[in-house]
């Protein structure tokens, strides 16, 4: 297959959360590249289908209609997630439980029912983020982004022996309604601990999320990426760094 005719031509890829952000951005480049993609999302918009990822009866019944339709699913993108920026001391329960139903149930219920249809060759790409590497101050976010690191490892162990690869992505920040809806200081403090000093696209995002999908990454799984201009790289001491760089200059 030519790299003209799509790195992803003829695979069936269901998207979660595509309505809009870097679902909607992942839809278009996969699509670009060949693929065949069911886009889904809570709130439906244009061409997608409504699909709530904490819906179990949802899941059963999209893994049906792929199955009559395609007989098979060969990528699915765990993008769909919610923040909740309560802290430490004042998130409550119930709202601690609504994130990890959606950012760490919603994955494993696609991959328990998408997997019986996943050939040899198929990928699952989880969305993580920075929050999943370090102590981020939203603690039920944080939290589950930990979380689905470790389903993501456990699937990568299990379906390794049938050839169905797992991995995570960490996006920092990307330019989305997410991040749109978050404090002026939250922004300033991240571009202060980001290295290359700006925030990220969705269209930076897209492409790896294609590569991990492409069968050029096919001895990649289990493994982790960070797509967030540097700022989980320095482990904490950029500021040092910065400090150190404006006293001598
Ligand atoms: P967004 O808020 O723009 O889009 C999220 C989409 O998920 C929306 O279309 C929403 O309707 C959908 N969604 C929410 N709950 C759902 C449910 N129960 N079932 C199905 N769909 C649901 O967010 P964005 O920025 O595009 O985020 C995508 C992923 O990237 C999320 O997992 C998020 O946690 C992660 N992420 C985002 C970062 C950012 O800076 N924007 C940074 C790190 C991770």
């Amino acid at each position: 297959m030519s790299w003209a005719q799509g790195r992803l031509s003829g695979k069936v890829v269901v998207v979660t959360g595509a309505a809009r952000g870097q679902g909607a951005a992942e839809v278009g480049a996969l699509t670009r590249e060949g693929a065949h993609v069911v886009p889904t999302d809570v709130n439906p918009e244009g061409d997608c289908r409504r699909l709530d990822v904490t819906s179990e009866k949802e899941w059963a019944q999209l893994a049906a209609e792929l199955g009559d339709l395609y007989g098979v699913v060969h990528g699915l993108v765990n993008n769909a997630g919610i923040t909740w920026r309560a802290r430490l001391g004042d998130v409550r329960a119930k709202d601690f439980a609504r994130v990890h139903a959606v950012n760490v149930t919603g994955p494993l219920l696609a991959i328990q029912h998408l997997t019986p249809l996943m050939p040899p060759g198929s990928s699952i790409v989880n969305v993580g983020s920075t929050a999943a590497l370090t102590g981020h101050y939203p603690v039920a976010y944080t939290a589950s982004k930990w979380a689905l690191r470790g389903l993501s490892k456990t699937a990568a162990t299990e379906l390794g022996p049938r050839g169905i690869r797992v991995n995570t992505i960490h996006p920092g920040f990307i330019e989305t309604d997410m991040t749109a809806s978050a404090a002026p200081a939250f922004r300033e403090a991240n571009l202060r601990e980001t290295p290359l000093g700006r925030t990220g696209t969705v269209d930076e995002v897209a492409p790896l999320v294609v590569f991990l999908l492409s069968d050029a990454a096919s001895f990649i799984t289990g493994a982790e990426i960070p797509v967030d201009g540097g700022l989980t790289a320095h482990g904490g001491v950029k500021s040092i760094s910065d400090a150190l760089r404006q006293e001598s200059s």
